[in-house]
């Protein structure tokens, strides 16, 4: 038997299927437009994702006719936070806005102020651009028509599984990114959506990752000849699914992922760790625990923006080849990866990067090293936090995405963070912890650890090394000097 893990990306959905060793047997990928309407705004047309999906589910059957028979179930990762709005005929009211549309600056600063130790107390996050509560409250004030037309709030994986199923529900890993869910009591907010008046009617149904929704309908089950009833089960949030798919479902382990932005993760037994907004705090899609995690907006995009400015003639590798012949620290040369703001530690839209530090004898090959140690620093900025909230240390990091393609970054890793780093035998990314949800859902293992001590393998491990751990902690406290100072240069009014 086979389980399916559709992954619902910013660019594309991407399909997996994997047998009940967990290995990969097919996969299928379809890819979308993002629309950029105005400064700041992101948005993508939902049907678009339902036009994926099925030509996802066409391309599966064709490469492999065997899911008629043996498909058991189908699970989901989604981008989160992007809000979209559907009226009494289940029709999308409006594009979606996505999570990194910005427009919402006003409303950010005009709900934390009347709401924000509320939201604070009981979603354990603070009110930020990229969230879904602020996009809710824009449409209640910029296109009041539409709110009032609002029938049922979903984000993007959950309309697609909707056309799936015809049925309503969020999961608890991508209702905390609402901002809507209470997350001492697991249940959508009252108070909170009091404040916002949004009536309790329009809210999905809660349900846990692994919880199964259902069946796939009939009409679609019969448009793809499925012979069998196939499985619906809940998913989760990409954060959350990426953290199962690297096997974070335990104490003690983090999870650097480098893509286009950088994410620090951390499994949390709970959500009542005191970090006070400085961190986002959310479900996990792994049983009844949580994750903390901070967010580098430009991680692998500063080092594709340094490329394409100034080096643009050469590939990656080229890049970073000659990068362990300059030494830790860059010989003075400082990077910090503001280029579009920052969201963790500093929630600040204005600062922007810089490099500090030049000298005449600096050449192409420091400033690649130092665009690197700055994005590895500026993810350290979450561990940090991390450690001094929790008086404890990760025993190790899986390390995925762009980051975990070059030696010498990852050995980097490990030295900034001080931290054993280990990479995956093959990396799936939030796709492969989808597919594991649906494995647990399907029975096939009673819950994600267990699941994962089957479908997650690791190779390589990078230790951090003395000398260099000692000489990455003096230039970390002058990297930590350059944000105030520049603070006040990138402010605009
Ligand atoms: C998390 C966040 C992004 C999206 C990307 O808070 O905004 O990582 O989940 O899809």
């Amino acid at each position: 038997m086979y389980v399916l893990g559709l992954d619902l990306g910013t660019s594309a959905l991407k399909g997996l299927v994997v047998d009940q060793q967990g290995e990969l047997v097919a996969e299928a990928t379809a890819s979308y437009p993002l629309s950029i309407p105005a400064v700041g705004f992101s948005e993508q047309d939902p049907k678009h994702w339902l036009e994926a999906g099925d030509k996802v589910m066409k391309e599966l059957l064709v490469q492999l006719p065997a899911l008629k028979e043996k498909l058991a179930g189908i699970s989901f990762s989604g981008q989160m936070h992007s809000l979209v709005l559907l009226d009494e005929n289940n029709e999308p009211l409006r594009p979606a806005i996505l999570w990194n549309d910005v427009r919402t600056t006003k409303q950010c600063q005009e709900l934390t102020e009347k709401i924000g130790p509320l939201v604070l107390e009981h979603t354990k996050n603070v009110i930020l651009e990229g969230f879904t509560l602020p996009k809710i409250r824009w449409v209640q004030e910029n296109e009041p028509e539409i709110w009032q037309q609002v029938k049922k709030i979903q984000l993007p994986k959950d309309y697609l599984r909707f056309w799936l199923t015809g049925e309503f529900h969020m999961d608890y890993s991508d209702a905390a990114g609402t901002l809507l869910l209470n997350q001492d009591t697991q249940e959508w907010d009252q108070e909170i959506m009091k404040q916002l008046e949004i009536d309790p009617a329009i809210m999905p149904t809660l349900i846990a990752s692994t919880g199964v929704v259902g069946k796939v309908r009939a009409e679609v089950a019969e448009d793809y000849g499925f012979n069998q009833p196939v499985q619906v089960i809940a998913g989760g949030a990409d954060n959350a699914c990426a953290a199962v798919g690297a096997g974070i479902v335990s104490e003690g382990v983090g999870m650097c992922s480098i893509g286009t932005s950088g994410v620090f993760l951390r499994y949390e037994e709970n959500t009542q760790k005191e970090y006070d907004g400085k961190l986002h705090v959310f479900a996990h899609a792994a049983k009844e625990a949580a994750y903390s995690m901070g967010v580098t907006l430009a991680a692998g995009s500063s080092l594709s923006w340094f490329k394409d400015t100034f080096a643009a003639e050469l590939s990656f590798e080229e890049l970073l080849g000659e990068i362990d012949s300059v030494n830790p620290g860059s010989d003075g040369l400082l990077f910090t990866p503001y280029i579009v703001g920052e969201r963790t530690p500093y929630s600040d839209s204005q600062i922007r990067g810089s490099f500090i530090g030049m000298d005449i004898h600096h050449e192409r090959k420091h400033f690649a090293r130092s665009v690197l140690e700055g994005i590895t620093f500026s993810l350290k900025d979450s561990q940090q936090i991390m450690e001094e909230v929790t008086k404890e240390k990760l025993s190790r990091i899986v390390s995925v995405g762009g980051g975990a393609k070059n030696k010498d970054w990852l050995q980097m890793q490990a030295n900034i963070f001080n931290t054993p780093i280990t990479t995956l035998t093959t990396e799936q990314g939030p796709g492969m912890g989808a597919a594991m949800l649906a494995a647990v859902g399907c029975g096939w293992y009673s819950d994600v650890v267990s699941c994962a001590k089957d479908f997650v393998s690791y190779q390589g491990e990078y230790l951090p090394e003395p000398a260099t751990v000692k000489a990455y902690e003096e230039v970390y406290r002058r990297y930590r000097m350059v944000y105030p100072a520049t603070k006040p240069i990138c402010e605009r009014t």
